[in-house]
């Protein structure tokens, strides 16, 4: 089995300091850096946009994990590839032609990713998945960091992993919201790949140990 890839999301990281976090981040044993753009329509919240993603794209050392909360995203694929971009994550539920969508965030040398709510139907993807880099599942409703970890994120962490195999998809799977050492274990043994924290990697006493404890979780 695969090592579990930790994604620590910057949503949660002190923007007064943002430089020191995101140099933090290259430091542990982190996988990407996780980035959570919000437009203040598709989620009730507004984030960052692009001049703090070119900050963080300017000390990042590992691949910036995008993950785009915002209506129409088709408009801003190129200037995120253009910001060195790695996976462009939409929202499913944000895209009326999402096939397209796919195709274009790939014609524009980046990874291509999936988000799904919380109540949207793991199914929805069985037309597409072979097309698709990594599949986010919302374990939390989009829009804040530091909300509780929803449960039936188990049961479609489980259904997905049986559909990419099915469809012989190389896929990865991403849990984003409430993740803590409390239930890295058991998303790890449903068959997440990729694990997104922000409060819990962010709000410890020692953020880079915490990523080093969540990176160190297995099964057996
Ligand atoms: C929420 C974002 C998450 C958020 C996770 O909409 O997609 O990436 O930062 O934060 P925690 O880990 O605090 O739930
Ligand atoms: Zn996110």
């Amino acid at each position: 089995m695969n090592q579990i890839k930790i994604a620590p999301s910057l949503l949660a990281a002190d923007f007064g300091n943002l430089q020191r976090d995101v140099e933090m981040v290259n430091q542990s044993e982190a996988t990407w850096h996780h980035l959570d753009i919000m437009d203040g329509v598709f989620v009730p919240n507004i984030s960052y946009g692009m001049p703090i993603v070119k900050t963080i794209s300017k000390f990042a050392s590992k691949p910036l994990d995008t993950h785009l909360m915002i209506v129409d995203p088709d408009r801003y694929i190129q200037t995120f590839a253009d910001l060195g971009v790695y996976m462009l994550t939409v929202h499913y539920e944000a895209c009326t032609h999402l096939h397209r969508t796919i195709q274009a965030i790939k014609a524009a040398g980046m990874k291509a990713g999936v988000a799904l709510n919380p109540h949207t139907n793991v199914e929805l993807l069985k037309n597409i998945i072979g097309d698709l880099d990594l599949v986010l599942i919302m374990s939390v409703n989009p829009g804040f960091g530091g909300q509780s970890f929803i449960l039936n994120t188990y049961e479609k962490i489980r259904t997905l992993k049986q559909m990419i195999k099915e469809n012989k998809a190389s896929t990865l799977i991403e849990v984003d919201g409430g993740v803590s050492m409390d239930n890295a274990g058991k998303l790890i043994e449903a068959g997440a790949d990729v694990l997104v924290a922000g409060s819990s990697v962010f709000r410890s006493k020692n953020p880079s140990e915490t990523i080093a404890e969540l990176a160190q979780v297995s099964i057996s």
